[in-house]
């Protein structure tokens, strides 16, 4: 293989109650990317389209910062040229340099005669999250490189669980034009927690996870509550709870910040109600002088793919 041109998708990290440790990826919106094999070793950024602001410098990007990574650690006689297409915006909370970091891996390494594990990839991904807010986050990258819905079971050593997705579940997600960085987002939650509170989280995350294994809704629905995170977040994102009530009161299972903000995410039971939840979120949206779009999608199970290759 000489080229390949691959679909990263977005994602949403915490899925309210799983910071850190649960996510998913998006199935209509993501980025595309090329790889191609060049004769001058090293890798290359040539393009990156539809976003303004990122560097074509490998160790300032963290496609580039991944690329390299698996170069060191797997030397190649060639190099690589990338170019990528934002589908969206960096800031947005929907796993922005995740998709770019991902993207990366996956197709470094089908360059690479696919030597690296899923697993593997993710690690990585993990790399580029670092360069890119600080903390090597695996929730988003790992919801893009595996697809579906993922545990981050353990960071320490990494274990990744894929959790099954029932069929009729879609987003809704309304990404107001304002950007919260990743770092700002951290630095406002608490370092401790108290048990009570610890409780009720680590209850809903195993409701979610034992939800999606059973198909039940009213689980999923039940779970998706965060005493945690969300109360420390939601003051970033301007009319958060408006949004968050017109979702469920339009029949969202639940609803909260997609990852880091300003992305609010809301999880419905199929096409009906997800449609009937966008025009609720729309309308609240409208009243107020933020730009912002809203979309839907199924949940996408397959993850970073190939779109052509040769
Ligand atoms: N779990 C991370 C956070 C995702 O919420 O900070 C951000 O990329």
């Amino acid at each position: 293989m000489n080229f390949i041109k691959i679909f990263a998708p977005a994602t949403v990290a915490n899925v309210s109650c799983g910071f850190d440790s649960m996510g998913f990826a998006v199935e209509n919106v993501g980025d595309e990317m090329t790889f191609r094999k060049t004769s001058q070793k090293g890798i290359e950024i040539t393009e990156i389209s539809g976003t303004k602001g990122l560097s074509l410098d490998p160790t300032q990007n963290v496609a580039g910062v991944v690329a390299l990574a698996m170069l060191e650690k797997h030397p190649a006689d060639f190099g690589i040229e990338i170019t990528m297409h934002k589908g969206f915006s960096p800031g947005s909370g929907l796993g922005s340099s995740a998709a770019s970091a991902s993207g990366a891996a996956y197709g470094v390494n089908q360059l690479l005669g696919a030597p690296f594990s899923n697993l593997e990839l993710t690690k990585f991904a993990m790399l580029g999250e670092k360069a890119a807010c600080g903390t090597a986050i695996a929730d988003n990258v790992a919801a893009a490189v595996f697809g579906g819905f993922v545990l981050i079971r353990s960071y320490q050593p990494l274990d990744i669980v894929k959790l099954p997705v029932p069929d009729q579940l879609r987003l809704v997600a309304i990404h107001p034009q304002i950007e919260v960085k990743t770092k700002d987002a951290r630095d406002v939650l608490p370092t401790e927690v108290s048990l009570k509170k610890a409780v009720t989280q680590w209850a809903n995350v195993g409701g979610l996870v034992s939800g999606l294994y059973s198909n039940n809704y009213d689980l999923i629905s039940n779970s998706l509550t965060d005493v945690i995170v969300e109360p420390a977040r939601k003051h970033l994102i301007p009319h958060f709870d408006l949004v968050k009530s017109a979702a469920i009161k339009a029949g969202a299972l639940g609803a909260g910040i997609s990852g880091s903000g300003p992305t609010i995410f809301a999880i419905c039971k199929g096409d009906v109600v997800a449609q009937k939840v966008a025009n609720a979120i729309d309308a609240t949206y409208s009243n107020t002088n933020i730009d912002f779009n809203v979309f839907t999608s199924k949940i996408n199970t397959e993850g970073v793919k190939t779109l052509i290759a040769s």
